[in-house]
């Protein structure tokens, strides 16, 4: 009996042993094994740069699907400002908030993370449309209902859409105060009566996305602002005025050559520029502009093309030539499309090589010349590489019958933490984690803009 009580308490303990064992053991599961809720995507008072071991370096990373976002609440920081002579309709967001994107708030977000060498910001804000062109030549233009400018020749209108990153670099200052309590108010509006784009001491870094200039070479427009003035970064800048001379009514240097403008983007991949908007391929621009303007008026042919195509080639009988689309056909293309409309003979088949070429020079006016020629940049001008959801081949501007709706904006700005420049920021992580900046948004606009003087980069 006392044997077989013993064999009893003996398999109790054995049995107690193993559930103890289990227990304990299922207890260690639970503490190491649990898997921790996935993360969200949380709203944060200040820019949050998360440390990332794989580079966020597309839209698509899964890395911005649950990153921390700063929201933005846009103010207006400069409005009812106009640009100087011959520069005109191109304040689309001159009354600020109420102008841009017809008032429809931006709802700007930004994102952050760096790695071992590069911070990486995401911004993505609306606007419902893409304005792409920047001071296009136009010859007899439109009139600006703000300014008096005359605007008989040639004027430099439209604008572009952009947003803008201000960084200090040293010691920022203006009458508003210094960056790190006012922000790019330190920098950008030197004592709040007439903007200049400086600070009156110290040096502020300047990242310029714009989508006439900058983003179909897949960066943004690098500067920097100093007591002296507002200038391009060292090396070659993004783009070139396209101007035969000094000031915004000296007309175009340049038009597009006619050959494919094939690009290879600072990440490897590739575009092909539309030449409706943007040259990079260029040729001098030729004829004489007076003489085609002329030829296009006049009362009986050859000429008279008033006749079918309008006053400004807005169409009449015939259709409209004032498209920008016209921009996407060469000079020989254009010239060889005319000879071949079997209604225009009597007006332009007796027109000599030359009178032709003046006319080409009057049809160019009509639908615009881009203001401005890109460039490979180079040297600290290439240090703010930039993607966007806007390809350099597929824009859909209000200029031009819209075939796929914009409505959001989204940008990758990806900068080494350290550049070594002088005309830089440095994101010296081990001298400090917080970093001011200031963030602008235009619509159609260079000098009025809303936005934030200033928001906080945290480093984690
Ligand atoms: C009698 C009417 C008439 C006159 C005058 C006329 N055109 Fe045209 N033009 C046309 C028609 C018709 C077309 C074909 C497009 C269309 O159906 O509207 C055309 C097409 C064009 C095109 C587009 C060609 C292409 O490749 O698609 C251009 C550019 C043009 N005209 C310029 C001119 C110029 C410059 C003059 C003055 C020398 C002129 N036209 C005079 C009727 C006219």
């Amino acid at each position: 009996m006392f044997y077989v009580m013993k064999r009893i308490s003996q398999k109790l303990q054995a049995l107690l042993v193993i559930g103890i064992l289990f227990f304990a053991s299922s207890c260690e599961q639970d503490y190491f094994y649990e898997v921790p809720p996935p993360k969200v995507a949380q709203q944060s008072t200040t820019l949050i740069a998360t440390h990332v071991t794989t580079a966020p370096n597309t839209f698509s990373s899964s890395f911005w699907k649950t990153a921390d976002y700063l929201k933005v609440s846009a103010t207006n920081m400069n409005v009812q400002q106009l640009f100087g002579d011959g520069l005109l309709n191109m304040t689309g967001t001159y009354s600020g908030i109420t102008s841009f994107n017809n008032g429809t708030a931006p709802d700007l977000t930004l994102k952050a993370a760096y790695d071992s060498s590069n911070l990486y910001i995401l911004a993505e804000w609306t606007d419902d449309d893409v304005d792409a062109s920047h001071s296009t030549w136009l010859w007899n233009g439109p009139v600006d209902p703000r300014k008096a400018d005359p605007t008989a020749g040639w004027t430099s209108q439209r604008n572009c859409d952009k947003i803008a990153f201000a960084f200090d670099i040293a010691n920022s200052t203006s009458p508003a105060g210094n960056f790190s309590n006012v922000g790019c108010a330190a920098s950008c509006h030197n004592n709040g009566t007439k903007y200049t784009m400086h600070p009156q001491s110290g040096k502020t870094d300047i990242w310029n996305w714009t989508v006439a200039r900058s983003n179909p070479m897949g960066y943004s427009e690098d500067y920097v602002a100093d007591a002296d003035s507002f200038y391009t970064d060292a090396g070659t800048p993004v783009f070139s005025r396209n101007s035969a001379g000094a000031t915004d009514r000296s007309g175009p240097a340049y038009e597009w050559d006619g050959t494919s403008q094939n690009i290879t983007l600072p990440n490897g991949g590739s575009a092909i520029l539309d030449p409706a908007y943007y040259i990079k391929n260029k040729t001098p621009f030729t004829g004489s502009i007076e003489r085609g303007d002329s030829l296009y008026h006049s009362v009986a042919p050859p000429g008279d093309c008033t006749y079918c195509h309008g006053e400004k080639g807005e169409g009449g009988s015939a259709a409209g030539i004032n498209y920008l689309s016209q921009n996407k056909k060469s000079r020989a293309a254009l010239i060889s499309g005319m000879d071949n409309v079997p209604d225009m003979v009597t007006y332009w088949a007796p027109l000599s090589a030359a009178d032709k070429n003046d006319l080409v020079a009057y049809l160019r006016a009509l639908s615009g010349v881009p203001g401005y020629t890109l460039n490979t940049p180079t040297g600290s001008s290439a240090d703010v590489v930039t993607l966007s959801n806007i390809t350099p081949i597929n824009l859909v501007n209000s200029y031009l019958p819209s075939t796929n709706k914009h409505t959001k904006y989204q940008i990758l700005i990806i900068r080494k933490l350290k550049t070594n420049n002088s005309d830089d920021i440095q994101f010296d992580l081990s001298a400090s984690k917080q970093y001011k900046f200031g963030v602008a948004l235009m619509d159609n606009d260079g000098v009025n803009h809303i936005g934030s003087a200033i928001e906080t980069l945290t480093f984690k």
